[in-house]
């Protein structure tokens, strides 16, 4: 078995999940799932996988340096609205443990810092911002890394997302969010795509590297209205669904977020799928994939 370790935090959710199961998968590193509940029934799934299950807090500097040491490599996602000061913004002590420890690169899952992206404007998507400062944070530590930029989730189909339910009609479903009509965003199969993304970087960061470290990748699978999304789960589910815009989030964070994904193209530049990504074997899935196959599927639960 290998002895390449590879430190994956947020490891229950949703992305370090699809990290873990893609590292088992390719064998190249062994990977060392971060939760601070062993003994959940998320960290005992990824344990029966074959995953190392080891307990840390963000907020806990020490436990962070035990989880990262003798690590080659570590995938981070910091998670919004935690209770933590400006100055001590989460995944800080995950950089600097990583950097006492002698991590040789990190991958950060990020979002496009609202406020510098809205030239001022748009100040309350704090869970944006925070991860915009950390990419930065890293940058200047001077560990090797790459970020990923995501966009809306598929996933936020599946369940009420910001409170708000996919709701049934006589012939079809109409999909609730907060989006403003008509705006255009980066959507991202992150269940599916994140762990294959994470494991290309991986695994090619020494033979690839100026391909790969300081790089800002954007993973998604089109860039997109909420209108032409819902209408790819049409043709996918054969029944029409239809995007209502829920008007302003009664959030500031969050209204913050869609106003700026209206009037600010997120990751403005870059092609999606990320052609960079694909030059690197990563290959997304597709709305249709993802409404013939999990979103039918979620329905007839
Ligand atoms: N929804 C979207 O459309 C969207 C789009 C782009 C980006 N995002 C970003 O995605 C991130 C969430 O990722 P996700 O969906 O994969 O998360 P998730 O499924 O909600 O899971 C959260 C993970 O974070 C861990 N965690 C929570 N608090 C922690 C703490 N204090 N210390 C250590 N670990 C902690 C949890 O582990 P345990 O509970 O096991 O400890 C869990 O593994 C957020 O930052 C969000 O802003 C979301």
């Amino acid at each position: 078995m290998t002895t390449r370790i590879a430190i994956v935090f947020g490891a229950t959710g949703q992305q370090g999940s699809s990290v873990v199961r893609a590292l088992l998968e390719d064998g190249t590193f062994r990977p060392r799932a971060v939760t601070r509940d062993v003994n959940s029934s998320s960290a005992r799934a990824l344990a029966q996988l074959g995953a190392e299950i080891v307990s840390a807090d963000f907020s806990d500097k020490d436990a962070i340096k035990n989880v990262v040491t003798g690590a080659e490599v570590v995938f981070l996602v910091t998670v919004p609205f935690s209770p933590v000061s400006p100055e001590d913004v989460q995944g800080k002590n995950v950089v600097d443990a990583s950097k006492e420890a002698g991590v040789r690169f990190m991958v950060f899952s990020t979002l496009p810092g609202v406020s510098e992206l809205s030239n001022g404007k748009y100040t309350n998507a704090t869970h944006c911002d925070d991860k915009e400062k950390i990419r930065k944070y890293i940058q200047a530590s001077g560990v090797p890394h790459a970020s990923i930029g995501t966009g809306f989730f598929f996933e936020n189909t599946l369940k009420p997302f910001a409170g708000l339910p996919l709701e049934k009609t006589d012939n079809g479903y109409v999909w609730n969010a907060y989006a403003r009509p008509g705006s255009v965003t980066v959507h991202t199969w992150v269940t599916r795509d994140m762990g294959p993304s994470v494991v290309a970087l991986f695994t090619k960061y020494t033979t690839r590297a100026s391909e790969i470290v300081g790089q800002y990748f954007v993973l998604g699978s089109a860039r997109t209205s909420f209108e032409d999304f819902a209408a790819e789960l049409s043709k996918a589910l054969g029944a029409p669904v239809h995007f209502k815009s829920a008007g302003k989030a009664g959030f500031l964070p969050l209204s913050d977020m869609f106003d700026s994904v209206a009037e600010y193209p997120w990751y403005g530049e870059v092609d999606i799928p990320d052609p960079r990504l694909e030059k690197l074997g990563v290959k997304t899935g597709t709305i249709e994939e993802f409404g013939r196959t999990v979103f039918k599927s979620h329905l007839a639960e």
